[in-house]
């Protein structure tokens, strides 16, 4: 039986690889996308979200519309540099598709896990302020999951916003740590595993021989490219960071290691700020369990899983809608 998600993204161009990714493959139930603010702002990512699932020949997938801002209500910071100022590398085709639900990206999470009690992996692969917001909504929710799997935080790894912190988490580490907190089963696939599971110029070759959605990704993908490339590998290639998240959250990969550890989010002000603390003391013994453990922090997996992606995205053939820029 295909695991039934629910993905929640602050749709740019790695969100996108992932959403695709979950529409495309036969082993996941894609139930619906949530969009949340982050590498864009909440109307280029909730466009995104619902152009994506369109592409991919799925637009009876709702999309909600989710969160504006960090939770406490500070500033939003957005990360147009990393994914263009469309959130699609500035090379999305420009043209809207879709309309999102009445409900909010909150309130879908609460009345699908109403729906399917147990059943659903509540995937989060941008700021957790819609998944806090469902939890404040509905504090039985963690038993109404199977469980949450989030792309964000650094076990070992260093940071990716500041020396320790991920962006996921340091956009707004009082959502995140209430997602720590909480009871259910918390898998963390973090920068310990997403920064060395790249895509490179041979992955982008596959996709741009496939068909429209395989090209699509492929352009997207060149601006993203050249981020990594200035700002962390010195070469044209690129992380995949939120459809690892999706892969190991729907069960389709299965980690090489991951200890089931406490862990919590650094919040208040200072150099820590969106830091996530991981007990990893065990590491000597094999990882004994701890009392109280809810989170399973991924630390190792296989790198050569991204071109079983890439392959997904380049079987897909051609997208039923329109895939040409707007001039
Ligand atoms: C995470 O931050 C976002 O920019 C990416 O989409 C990914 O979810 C990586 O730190
Ligand atoms: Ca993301």
């Amino acid at each position: 039986m295909a695991q039934k998600i629910i993905l929640d993204c602050d749709t740019g161009v790695d969100d996108t690889m992932a959403i695709l990714y979950a529409a495309l493959h036969p082993e996941i139930d894609l139930l619906a996308v949530g969009s949340v603010w982050g590498n864009v702002d909440i109307e280029t990512a909730t466009r995104n979200c619902l152009h994506t699932v369109a592409m991919a020949g799925r637009a009876e997938i709702p999309v909600a519309r989710g969160a504006a801002g960090p939770i406490d209500g500070s500033d939003a910071v957005f990360a147009y540099h990393v994914h263009g100022d469309d959130g699609q590398g500035n090379a999305g085709t420009g043209r809207p598709v879709g309309e999102t639900v009445e409900w909010t990206a909150a309130e879908q999470i609460i009345r699908l896990a109403k729906r399917h009690p147990k059943e659903i992996e509540l995937i989060a692969v941008g700021p957790m302020t819609n998944v806090a917001l469902a939890l404040s909504l509905c504090p039985e929710l963690p038993s109404l999951l199977k469980g949450v799997t989030i792309m964000g935080g650094a076990a070992g790894a260093p940071g990716n916003v500041t020396e320790v912190a991920e962006a996921n988490i340091h956009s707004d580490p009082e959502a995140a740590a209430a997602v720590f907190s909480a009871t259910w089963p918390l898998t963390m696939v973090g920068l310990d595993v997403t920064m060395i599971t790249t895509l490179d110029d041979s992955h982008r070759a596959t996709l741009a021989a496939g068909g429209s959605i395989g090209q699509y990704m492929a352009d997207i993908l060149d601006f993203y490219f050249s981020f990594f490339e200035a700002a962390a590998f010195g070469e044209r290639r690129s992380c995949m960071h939120d459809a690892l998240a999706v892969a190991i959250g729907a069960g389709l990969l299965e980690p090489e290691l991951a200890p089931i550890v406490n862990a919590y989010v650094v919040t208040g002000a200072g150099p820590t700020r969106g830091q996530t603390v991981c007990d990893l003391r065990g590491m000597y013994m094999g990882y004994p369990e701890q009392h109280g453990a809810t989170t399973r922090v991924v630390l190792k997996s296989d790198p050569a899983f991204a071109k079983d992606v890439v392959r997904v995205i380049a079987e897909a053939g051609d997208s039923p809608i329109d895939l040409t820029r707007v001039r």
